[in-house]
């Protein structure tokens, strides 16, 4: 079992998670991901690991509830535990000295995008952070990106917090007043997308790290199938980072709906359980 130490909600329906797990905190590399199961009867789910303390032997994760599972596991207090929580699994995020980084992320991504950061500043890079989010409530980790990184950007759609605009808006300010050498971006496909078209042009490489659905984690079911340069790759074991410049975005977004009636009635059946055991109590 893989204890819950810490829970903190750091956006409406998101939460932050210090878990025990001594042997993936040993060995995790920026960019790798756990796949989690709540309980026995559990659905498997990937979570980026956002932190991790090797000494402590603890990870951080955030989780935004989006459908049943992740409902599930937003409903865990601290002192619950996970039943697994495998991993480390994917390829680590690939740094070296670019020059200038641009890190870009969006909702579960803004946390996913900080051991990047650390890593890349090791290795002497100017990195900049851009967050986005639809509105202030909504921005997830901007402190501790503004203390890890050269400089933070911060959009919010309705202008509540930082620029008024999308992450894009201050990729292109970014871009528009000196040399960028990497980008990387994770978030919803949407911003992953335009986010490569914009730098495509300008022949900056862009890494994108693939939200696919996932059920195994180790290259054999093929639920995580993806087109990236017109060769068919497996996002578990050959990413999640791809070059944002060769994904089939259509067909990623095609098989993430493939299952999105039978999601939402998993989801619908658990929030009715949880309602109705909450007025049995
Ligand atoms: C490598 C990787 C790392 C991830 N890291 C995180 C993370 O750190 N935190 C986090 O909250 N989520 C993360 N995700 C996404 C997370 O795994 C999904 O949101 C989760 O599987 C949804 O399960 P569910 O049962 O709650 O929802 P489902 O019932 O499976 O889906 C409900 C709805 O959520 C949306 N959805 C479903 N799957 C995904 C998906 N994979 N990506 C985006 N939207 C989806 C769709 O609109 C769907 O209809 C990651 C995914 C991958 C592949
Ligand atoms: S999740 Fe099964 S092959 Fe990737």
């Amino acid at each position: 079992m893989f204890q819950i130490f810490t829970r903190q909600e750091i956006a409406p329906k998101t939460v932050h998670l210090k878990i025990e797990a001594p042997l993936v905190a040993r060995k995790v590399q920026p960019g790798q991901f756990v796949i989690v199961r709540v309980d026995e009867k559990g659905e498997r789910i990937p979570l980026s690991i956002c932190g991790f303390d090797r000494e402590a032997g603890t990870l951080e994760l955030i989780v935004q509830a989006v459908g049943r599972t992740s409902h599930e596991i937003y409903d865990l207090q601290a002192g619950d535990s996970f039943l697994d929580v495998v991993g480390p699994l994917g390829v680590p995020t690939h740094a070296e000295k670019f020059g200038t980084c641009v890190l870009i992320g969006g909702g579960y991504g803004s946390g996913a995008i900080l051991p990047m950061g650390r890593k890349l500043k090791e290795l002497d890079n100017k990195v900049y952070g851009i967050v986005g989010a639809r509105t202030k409530e909504l921005l997830i980790f901007a402190d501790r990106l503004q203390a890890a990184l050269d400089r933070l950007f911060i959009t919010t759609n309705d202008g509540s917090a930082g620029m008024q605009g999308l992450v894009t808006d201050a990729l292109k300010a970014i871009l528009d007043d000196e040399p960028v050498h990497y980008v990387v971006a994770v978030g919803p496909v949407p911003m992953m997308r335009a986010v490569s078209d914009m730098t495509k042009p300008l022949g900056i490489p862009t890494m994108v790290s693939l939200n696919t659905l996932m059920v195994d984690g180790t290259g054999m079911c093929g639920a995580c199938r993806v087109t990236v340069g017109g060769e068919t790759r497996f996002s578990c074991i050959h990413g999640p980072e791809f070059s944002g410049h060769d994904v089939d975005y259509d067909e990623l977004v095609a098989r993430q709906r493939m299952y999105a009636e039978k999601e939402r009635a998993a989801l619908e059946e658990y929030l009715k359980q949880k309602e109705q055991s909450l007025c049995q109590a």
